[in-house]
């Protein structure tokens, strides 16, 4: 498993700190909620390859929330990051920068990772020191996958599909330098594929059987924890349904 969240080439990536956007100032700047911009921004999708759309809030909550994404609160003070693959919190970002967002790494005195650091360690508890546990859901093959999620219930699927999928494939989200499919392509892959996909996106292992990783790209995988087996289910469902 090591060296597992150093998953794509790096990106032809420009970051383009200190980049002028007023809308997401002015936004970032509305009230205590507000996040900061390289974590909700436009600067934080300019932390990856040209194009890149994703920012660290899309696959990452900074409340609690499950997402594909470990919550970003409370995490500054773990002893370890991404199951141990990542000994520093500056590590563990720049895997997210440099492999799903296709961008370049961030060094210790660069602008941009003292605002991204200060943020964190601002929604983190310093008591918080465990380290988060890495489970993706590995299977045997495409095949186990489509045994284990037939069946679900379209209806049911449709809200978590807006919530966990639609916030990318509703709005054909480029990540790193790949546009996310629309519904309407999305139903032409198989059950199995899709829930395989789902829970090994990204760098391997795809599946115990599997010789290669067949599921590559900078789709964000989800573990059971971020996305249960039945919400999958009925998700895969809901996708199938909406062929004609
Ligand atoms: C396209 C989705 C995506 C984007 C964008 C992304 N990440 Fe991640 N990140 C992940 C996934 C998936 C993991 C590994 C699984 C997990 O931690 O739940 C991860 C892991 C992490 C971890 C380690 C978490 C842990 O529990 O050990 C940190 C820290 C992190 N990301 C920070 C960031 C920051 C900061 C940004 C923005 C600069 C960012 N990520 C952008 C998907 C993403
Ligand atoms: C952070 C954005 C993001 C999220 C969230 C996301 N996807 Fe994707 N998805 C992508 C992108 C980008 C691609 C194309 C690149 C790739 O294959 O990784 C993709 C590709 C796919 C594919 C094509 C697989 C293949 O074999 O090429 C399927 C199926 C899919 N997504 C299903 C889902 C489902 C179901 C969910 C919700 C549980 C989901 N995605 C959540 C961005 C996302």
């Amino acid at each position: 498993m090591r060296g597992w969240m150093r998953l794509l080439p790096v990106g032809l990536a420009l970051a383009m700190f200190g980049c002028d956007d007023g809308g997401d100032d002015a936004e970032a700047d509305a009230g205590a909620a507000a996040a900061n911009l390289y974590y909700d921004g436009a600067e934080s999708a300019q932390l990856g390859a040209d194009g890149n759309e994703a920012r660290c809030a899309t696959c990452h909550s900074n409340d609690g929330t499950a997402m594909s994404g470990a919550t970003l609160m409370d995490i500054a003070y773990r002893t370890s990051f991404k199951g141990g693959d990542a000994a520093t919190l500056l590590d563990a970002t720049n895997a997210c920068v440099t492999g799903w967002m296709g961008g370049e790494a961030l060094t210790a005195d660069d602008a941009a990772w003292a605002e991204l650091e200060g943020y964190m360690q601002s929604i983190s508890d310093a008591a918080v020191t465990d380290p988060n546990p890495l489970a993706p859901e590995v299977l045997e093959n495409e095949a186990a996958y489509a045994a284990k999620y037939a069946g679900g219930d379209a209806a049911a699927g449709e809200a978590p599909y807006t919530e966990m999928c639609g916030l990318c494939h509703d709005t054909m989200l480029t990540v790193n330098n790949f546009p996310s499919y629309n519904l309407t392509t999305l139903v032409a892959f198989s059950e199995g594929r899709i829930a395989q996909k789902v829970r090994t996106a990204g760098p391997p292992p795809s599946g115990t059987a599997d010789a290669m990783d067949s599921t590559p790209g900078p789709m964000p995988f989800f573990e059971p924890s971020d996305l249960s087996d039945d919400d999958l289910r009925n998700i895969i469902a809901y996708i199938k349904s909406q062929g004609s």
